[in-house]
């Protein structure tokens, strides 16, 4: 009944401020007809997450947790044409399908796809000079989002904008033993209360989290813009 709600709302949120998007209706479609699960952020998210890269003129963006590409897809919207999109995804097979839909957008001139779990391809991009992104996104798998947090921060400049997804999981956080079955597995909510205690003692950010309802039910954002080089 809530969450009907919820997404009865969003709905009427996107009939309203979202225009018709066929490039990304397509792009899910072509991801649930590939077998991936339907865990991609809500098409108001997308836009939420694209009016944050343009009010930041990102200019570069990187991105843990690729999936289909769809959230790439809105936050490649955001750049200008010689911008750049890095986005890292674990699995070989939805990285051939997010290929493909980021093709049929027409952003595979500035979006580069790397395929490897996300702690080595991280430390790849870090020791081939990458970065520091002006934005970056992280929603590949939870547990380890201290480690992403640890290094988005490397790749990061005073003023780079952290976004984290996921961050709320309908109150799992609170508990610390909570496993998630939305995951799949336990650990989920330690490593998000993990990453919420590093960004408390991390002098050289600035952080909030903002709980969503919607389609996706009752989750969050977490912000943190990175203030200082301090103690880095
Ligand atoms: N950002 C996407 C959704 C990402 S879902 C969107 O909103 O459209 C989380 C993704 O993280 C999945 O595709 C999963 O395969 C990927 N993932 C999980 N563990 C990973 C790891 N260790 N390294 C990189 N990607 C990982
Ligand atoms: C799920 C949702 C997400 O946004 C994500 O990044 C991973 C998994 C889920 O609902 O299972
Ligand atoms: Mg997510």
């Amino acid at each position: 009944m809530t969450r009907d709600l919820w997404t009865a709302v969003d709905g009427f949120i996107a009939e309203h401020l979202l225009s018709p998007d066929p490039v990304l209706d397509a792009v899910l479609v072509a991801s649930a007809a590939a077998g991936l699960p339907p865990i991609a952020i809500t098409p108001n998210q997308g836009k939420l997450l694209e009016l944050l890269a343009r009010i930041h003129r990102a200019r570069s963006i990187l991105e843990l947790g690729t999936l289909g590409g769809y959230s790439t897809i809105w936050l490649a919207r955001a750049l200008p044409e010689d911008g750049r999109l890095v986005t890292l995804e674990r699995d070989p097979h939805y990285a051939e399908v997010a290929r493909a839909n980021i093709a049929n957008a027409g952003f595979s001139g500035i979006v580069e796809l790397r395929v490897g779990p996300a702690l080595e391809t991280l430390p790849e991009l870090h020791a081939e000079g990458a970065g520091p992104f002006d934005l970056i996104f992280i929603d590949a798998d939870k547990q380890n989002y201290p480690g992403y947090l640890e290094w988005s921060l490397e790749l990061s400049r005073v003023g780079t904008l952290i976004v984290g997804d996921n961050v709320v999981r309908a109150g799992a956080i609170l508990d610390p033993d909570a496993s998630d079955p939305g995951f799949g597995d336990g650990g989920v909510a330690a490593g998000v209360r993990r990453f919420y205690e590093m960004l408390a003692a991390e002098p050289r950010v600035s952080a909030t989290a903002i709980q969503t309802v919607g389609a996706k039910g009752h989750d969050g954002f977490a912000l943190a813009l990175v203030t200082s080089n301090a103690g880095g």
